[in-house]
């Protein structure tokens, strides 16, 4: 199976947390990127066993509302039964880098309410240790510089996202070579620097299930699951 073959799977496969017996009023928040959009497209044949959906960007908002999904502003909202949503790495811990489509400052509010958080993704994205991918930091496009220069004494290598705003107004900074030993220290090193808006790692709020498409079927992980064996991701 090709990669997007992998993503088409595990979107699929995150359809079984859309339960026939979900309450009528319950609201999903969605992800953004390539993967959430399958599975933005496959929610579509489930829409009536729920109220709508909170999403996090503006593409995934229309993509849903294309599909006639309701879209709820989070403010409307004040309990998500599930968030679904891609990554750009995800480690056994099932903390993650995500934000290669810049929606990471939306995308960890919405995670952040959701009572199970699903993070879907194809087997190029599960790593032993995080910081392969670069780290895209959101920042206040006043403070770039200043910011970049403190991620250079982090020991990181900022590289300036050029022609992109997020859906916030804000520019990106994507870091390289960041020795990432304790991501939930660094994330919130990271989160203090004034000027930073949010930083890409997931791991103050890591994935509760991650579906990983594999070339032996779609494998259902958790911490504890992930973390039971030695030298394998899975
Ligand atoms: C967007 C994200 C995406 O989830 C991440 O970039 C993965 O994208 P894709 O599913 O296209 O590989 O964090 O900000």
């Amino acid at each position: 199976m090709d990669q997007q073959a992998l993503k088409q799977a595990v979107a699929d496969a995150a359809l079984a947390f859309i339960k026939p017996d979900l309450k009528a009023d319950a609201i999903i928040g969605i992800g953004t990127g390539s993967t959430a959009n399958c599975f933005i497209d496959a929610l579509a044949s489930v829409k009536e066993r729920f109220r709508g959906a909170v999403a996090s960007s503006d593409v995934s908002a229309e993509r849903l509302r294309s599909h006639g999904i309701d879209v709820f502003e989070l403010n409307e909202v004040d309990k998500l039964t599930v968030y679904v949503d891609g990554a750009d790495e995800a480690n056994r811990k099932l903390q993650l880098i995500k934000g290669g489509g810049a929606a990471l400052t939306r995308e960890k509010i919405v995670a952040s309410v959701a009572k199970t958080f699903i993070c879907i993704a194809d087997e190029s994205k599960a790593v032993q240790k995080l910081g392969a991918f670069p780290l895209p930091v959101e920042v206040i496009p006043m403070a770039r510089s200043v910011v970049a220069r403190k991620l250079q004494k982090m020991g990181g290598n900022p590289v300036y996202r050029e022609g992109v705003v997020t859906d916030n107004g804000n520019q990106v900074l994507d870091v390289f070579d960041l020795d990432i030993q304790d991501a939930v220290a660094l994330e919130k090193e990271i989160n203090n620097i004034p000027g930073v808006v949010t930083n890409g790692l997931f791991a103050l709020r890591p994935a509760d299930v991650l579906l990983l498409g594999t070339q032996n079927g779609v494998k259902q992980l958790t911490v504890i699951n992930t973390m039971a064996e030695d030298g394998e991701f899975y």
